[in-house]
């Protein structure tokens, strides 16, 4: 049963849609990881100004109390940790160091134990990131989403802190790439893209000359943009002929990376994603790896407007895993405001169901 002190009513709002006078109910960072804005605070015009000006595209309104009680797989704490930590180690071998494995080592099997212990998983709400903070966010959400999978694959403890490893430091790569490629805000050109792909070789060479690290972890870096039907890059390798740690990392990165605002476009949301990854099951991602996901995570992330079969239109306020929804219906079919917003619970199997994300 869902327990109705667990609703949650915060919402993300866009920063272009953010007014004077709403509540932060989640802190906001700075790259470095210093708070800018604490939860809690009343917005006023300056710091939308400021928060536009920085290149947030969306932060979380409402009562900081109720964003405390949303279950998330890790902590904000490790998230946190474990950004920065990428970030120091991406810009390191950018600048021609070395990468220092041991501190990334330890927040990786942080994760893989938070991640062991939570009890319902969400995918909703991953940090918001600013577009140049996009690889280091994106890195840690990869490595989430792919411990996530590994378990429901009943990877052993091991195994699964080695494709951890595979799936942080996935991209490394991109060290080698030029800013001017890598953040260009418009479509690449057929040479910078050819150079773009090279990511993931320049990866592997970086992880191959860890002594510490496993060849399978080093194998995601260069395989995680191979696609089942050989039209992936940069050996087009098919099937089984992926290592099954990057065919992992494949629908986590695809999932992450259509989800996520960047320089040229803002994400998707994530029942968007989700279909277009079971459209692209069997032809492009590993298919049972897919299922593995979809079965998984939330579609209907705290905050997404829906419409019912019914008619009726109204806000997802909370969940319980797949199976149930508590949807706040504030619309009646024929789009009449309610005068009472009415509470109602959908279960997977009966009565009422979403039709259409808003
Ligand atoms: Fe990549």
């Amino acid at each position: 049963m869902l327990l109705w002190q667990e609703v949650i009513v915060i919402k993300i709002v866009r920063v272009e849609n953010l007014e004077a006078g709403m509540q932060l109910a989640q802190a906001v960072y700075s790259a470095e990881g210093k708070i800018l804005l604490n939860a809690g605070v009343i917005l006023k015009d300056a710091y939308i100004a400021r928060l536009k000006a920085l290149g947030f595209p969306a932060v979380y309104v409402g009562d900081p109390k109720e964003a405390e009680a949303i279950p998330e797989v890790i902590s904000s704490n490790t998230r946190r940790r474990a950004i920065t930590l990428v970030r120091e180690s991406f810009t390191e071998i950018k600048f021609g160091g070395t990468l220092n494995l041991q501190p990334i080592q330890e927040v990786v099997n942080t994760i893989v134990d938070e991640v062991v212990l939570s009890r319902e998983v969400t995918i909703a709400l991953t940090d918001i990131r600013r577009h140049d903070d996009y690889t280091f966010g994106h890195s840690v959400n990869v490595c989430v989403l792919s411990v996530m999978m590994g378990i429901a694959l009943e990877l052993d403890g091991l195994t699964l802190r080695e494709l951890a490893m595979g799936a942080m430091l996935h991209d490394v790569g991109k060290t080698r790439i030029p800013d001017q490629i890598l953040l260009k805000p418009a479509r690449l050109t057929p040479s910078e893209w050819q150079e773009m792909q090279q990511h993931t070789r320049y990866g592997f060479e970086v992880l191959r000359g860890c002594a510490e690290l496993s060849t399978r972890a080093a194998h995601v870096a260069y395989q995680h943009h191979e696609r089942m039907n050989g039209a992936g890059y940069p050996r087009g390798l098919e099937d089984d002929g992926i290592h099954l740690f990057a065919r992992i990392v494949a629908v986590a990165d695809t999932y992450d990376a259509m989800t996520s605002d960047r320089v040229y476009r803002k994400g998707v949301t994530p029942f968007e994603a989700l279909k277009t990854i079971k459209s692209s099951r069997t032809r492009d991602l590993d298919p049972g790896v897919v299922d593995i996901f979809l079965a998984n995570v939330v579609p209907y992330p705290p905050g997404c407007k829906v419409r019912l079969d019914s008619g009726e239109v109204g806000m997802v306020i909370g969940s319980k895993g797949q199976d149930s929804l508590l949807v706040k219906v504030e619309y009646d079919a024929l789009g009449r405001q309610l005068r009472k917003p009415t509470e109602i619970e959908l279960r997977r199997h009966a009565g009422r169901r979403i039709t259409q994300v808003l």
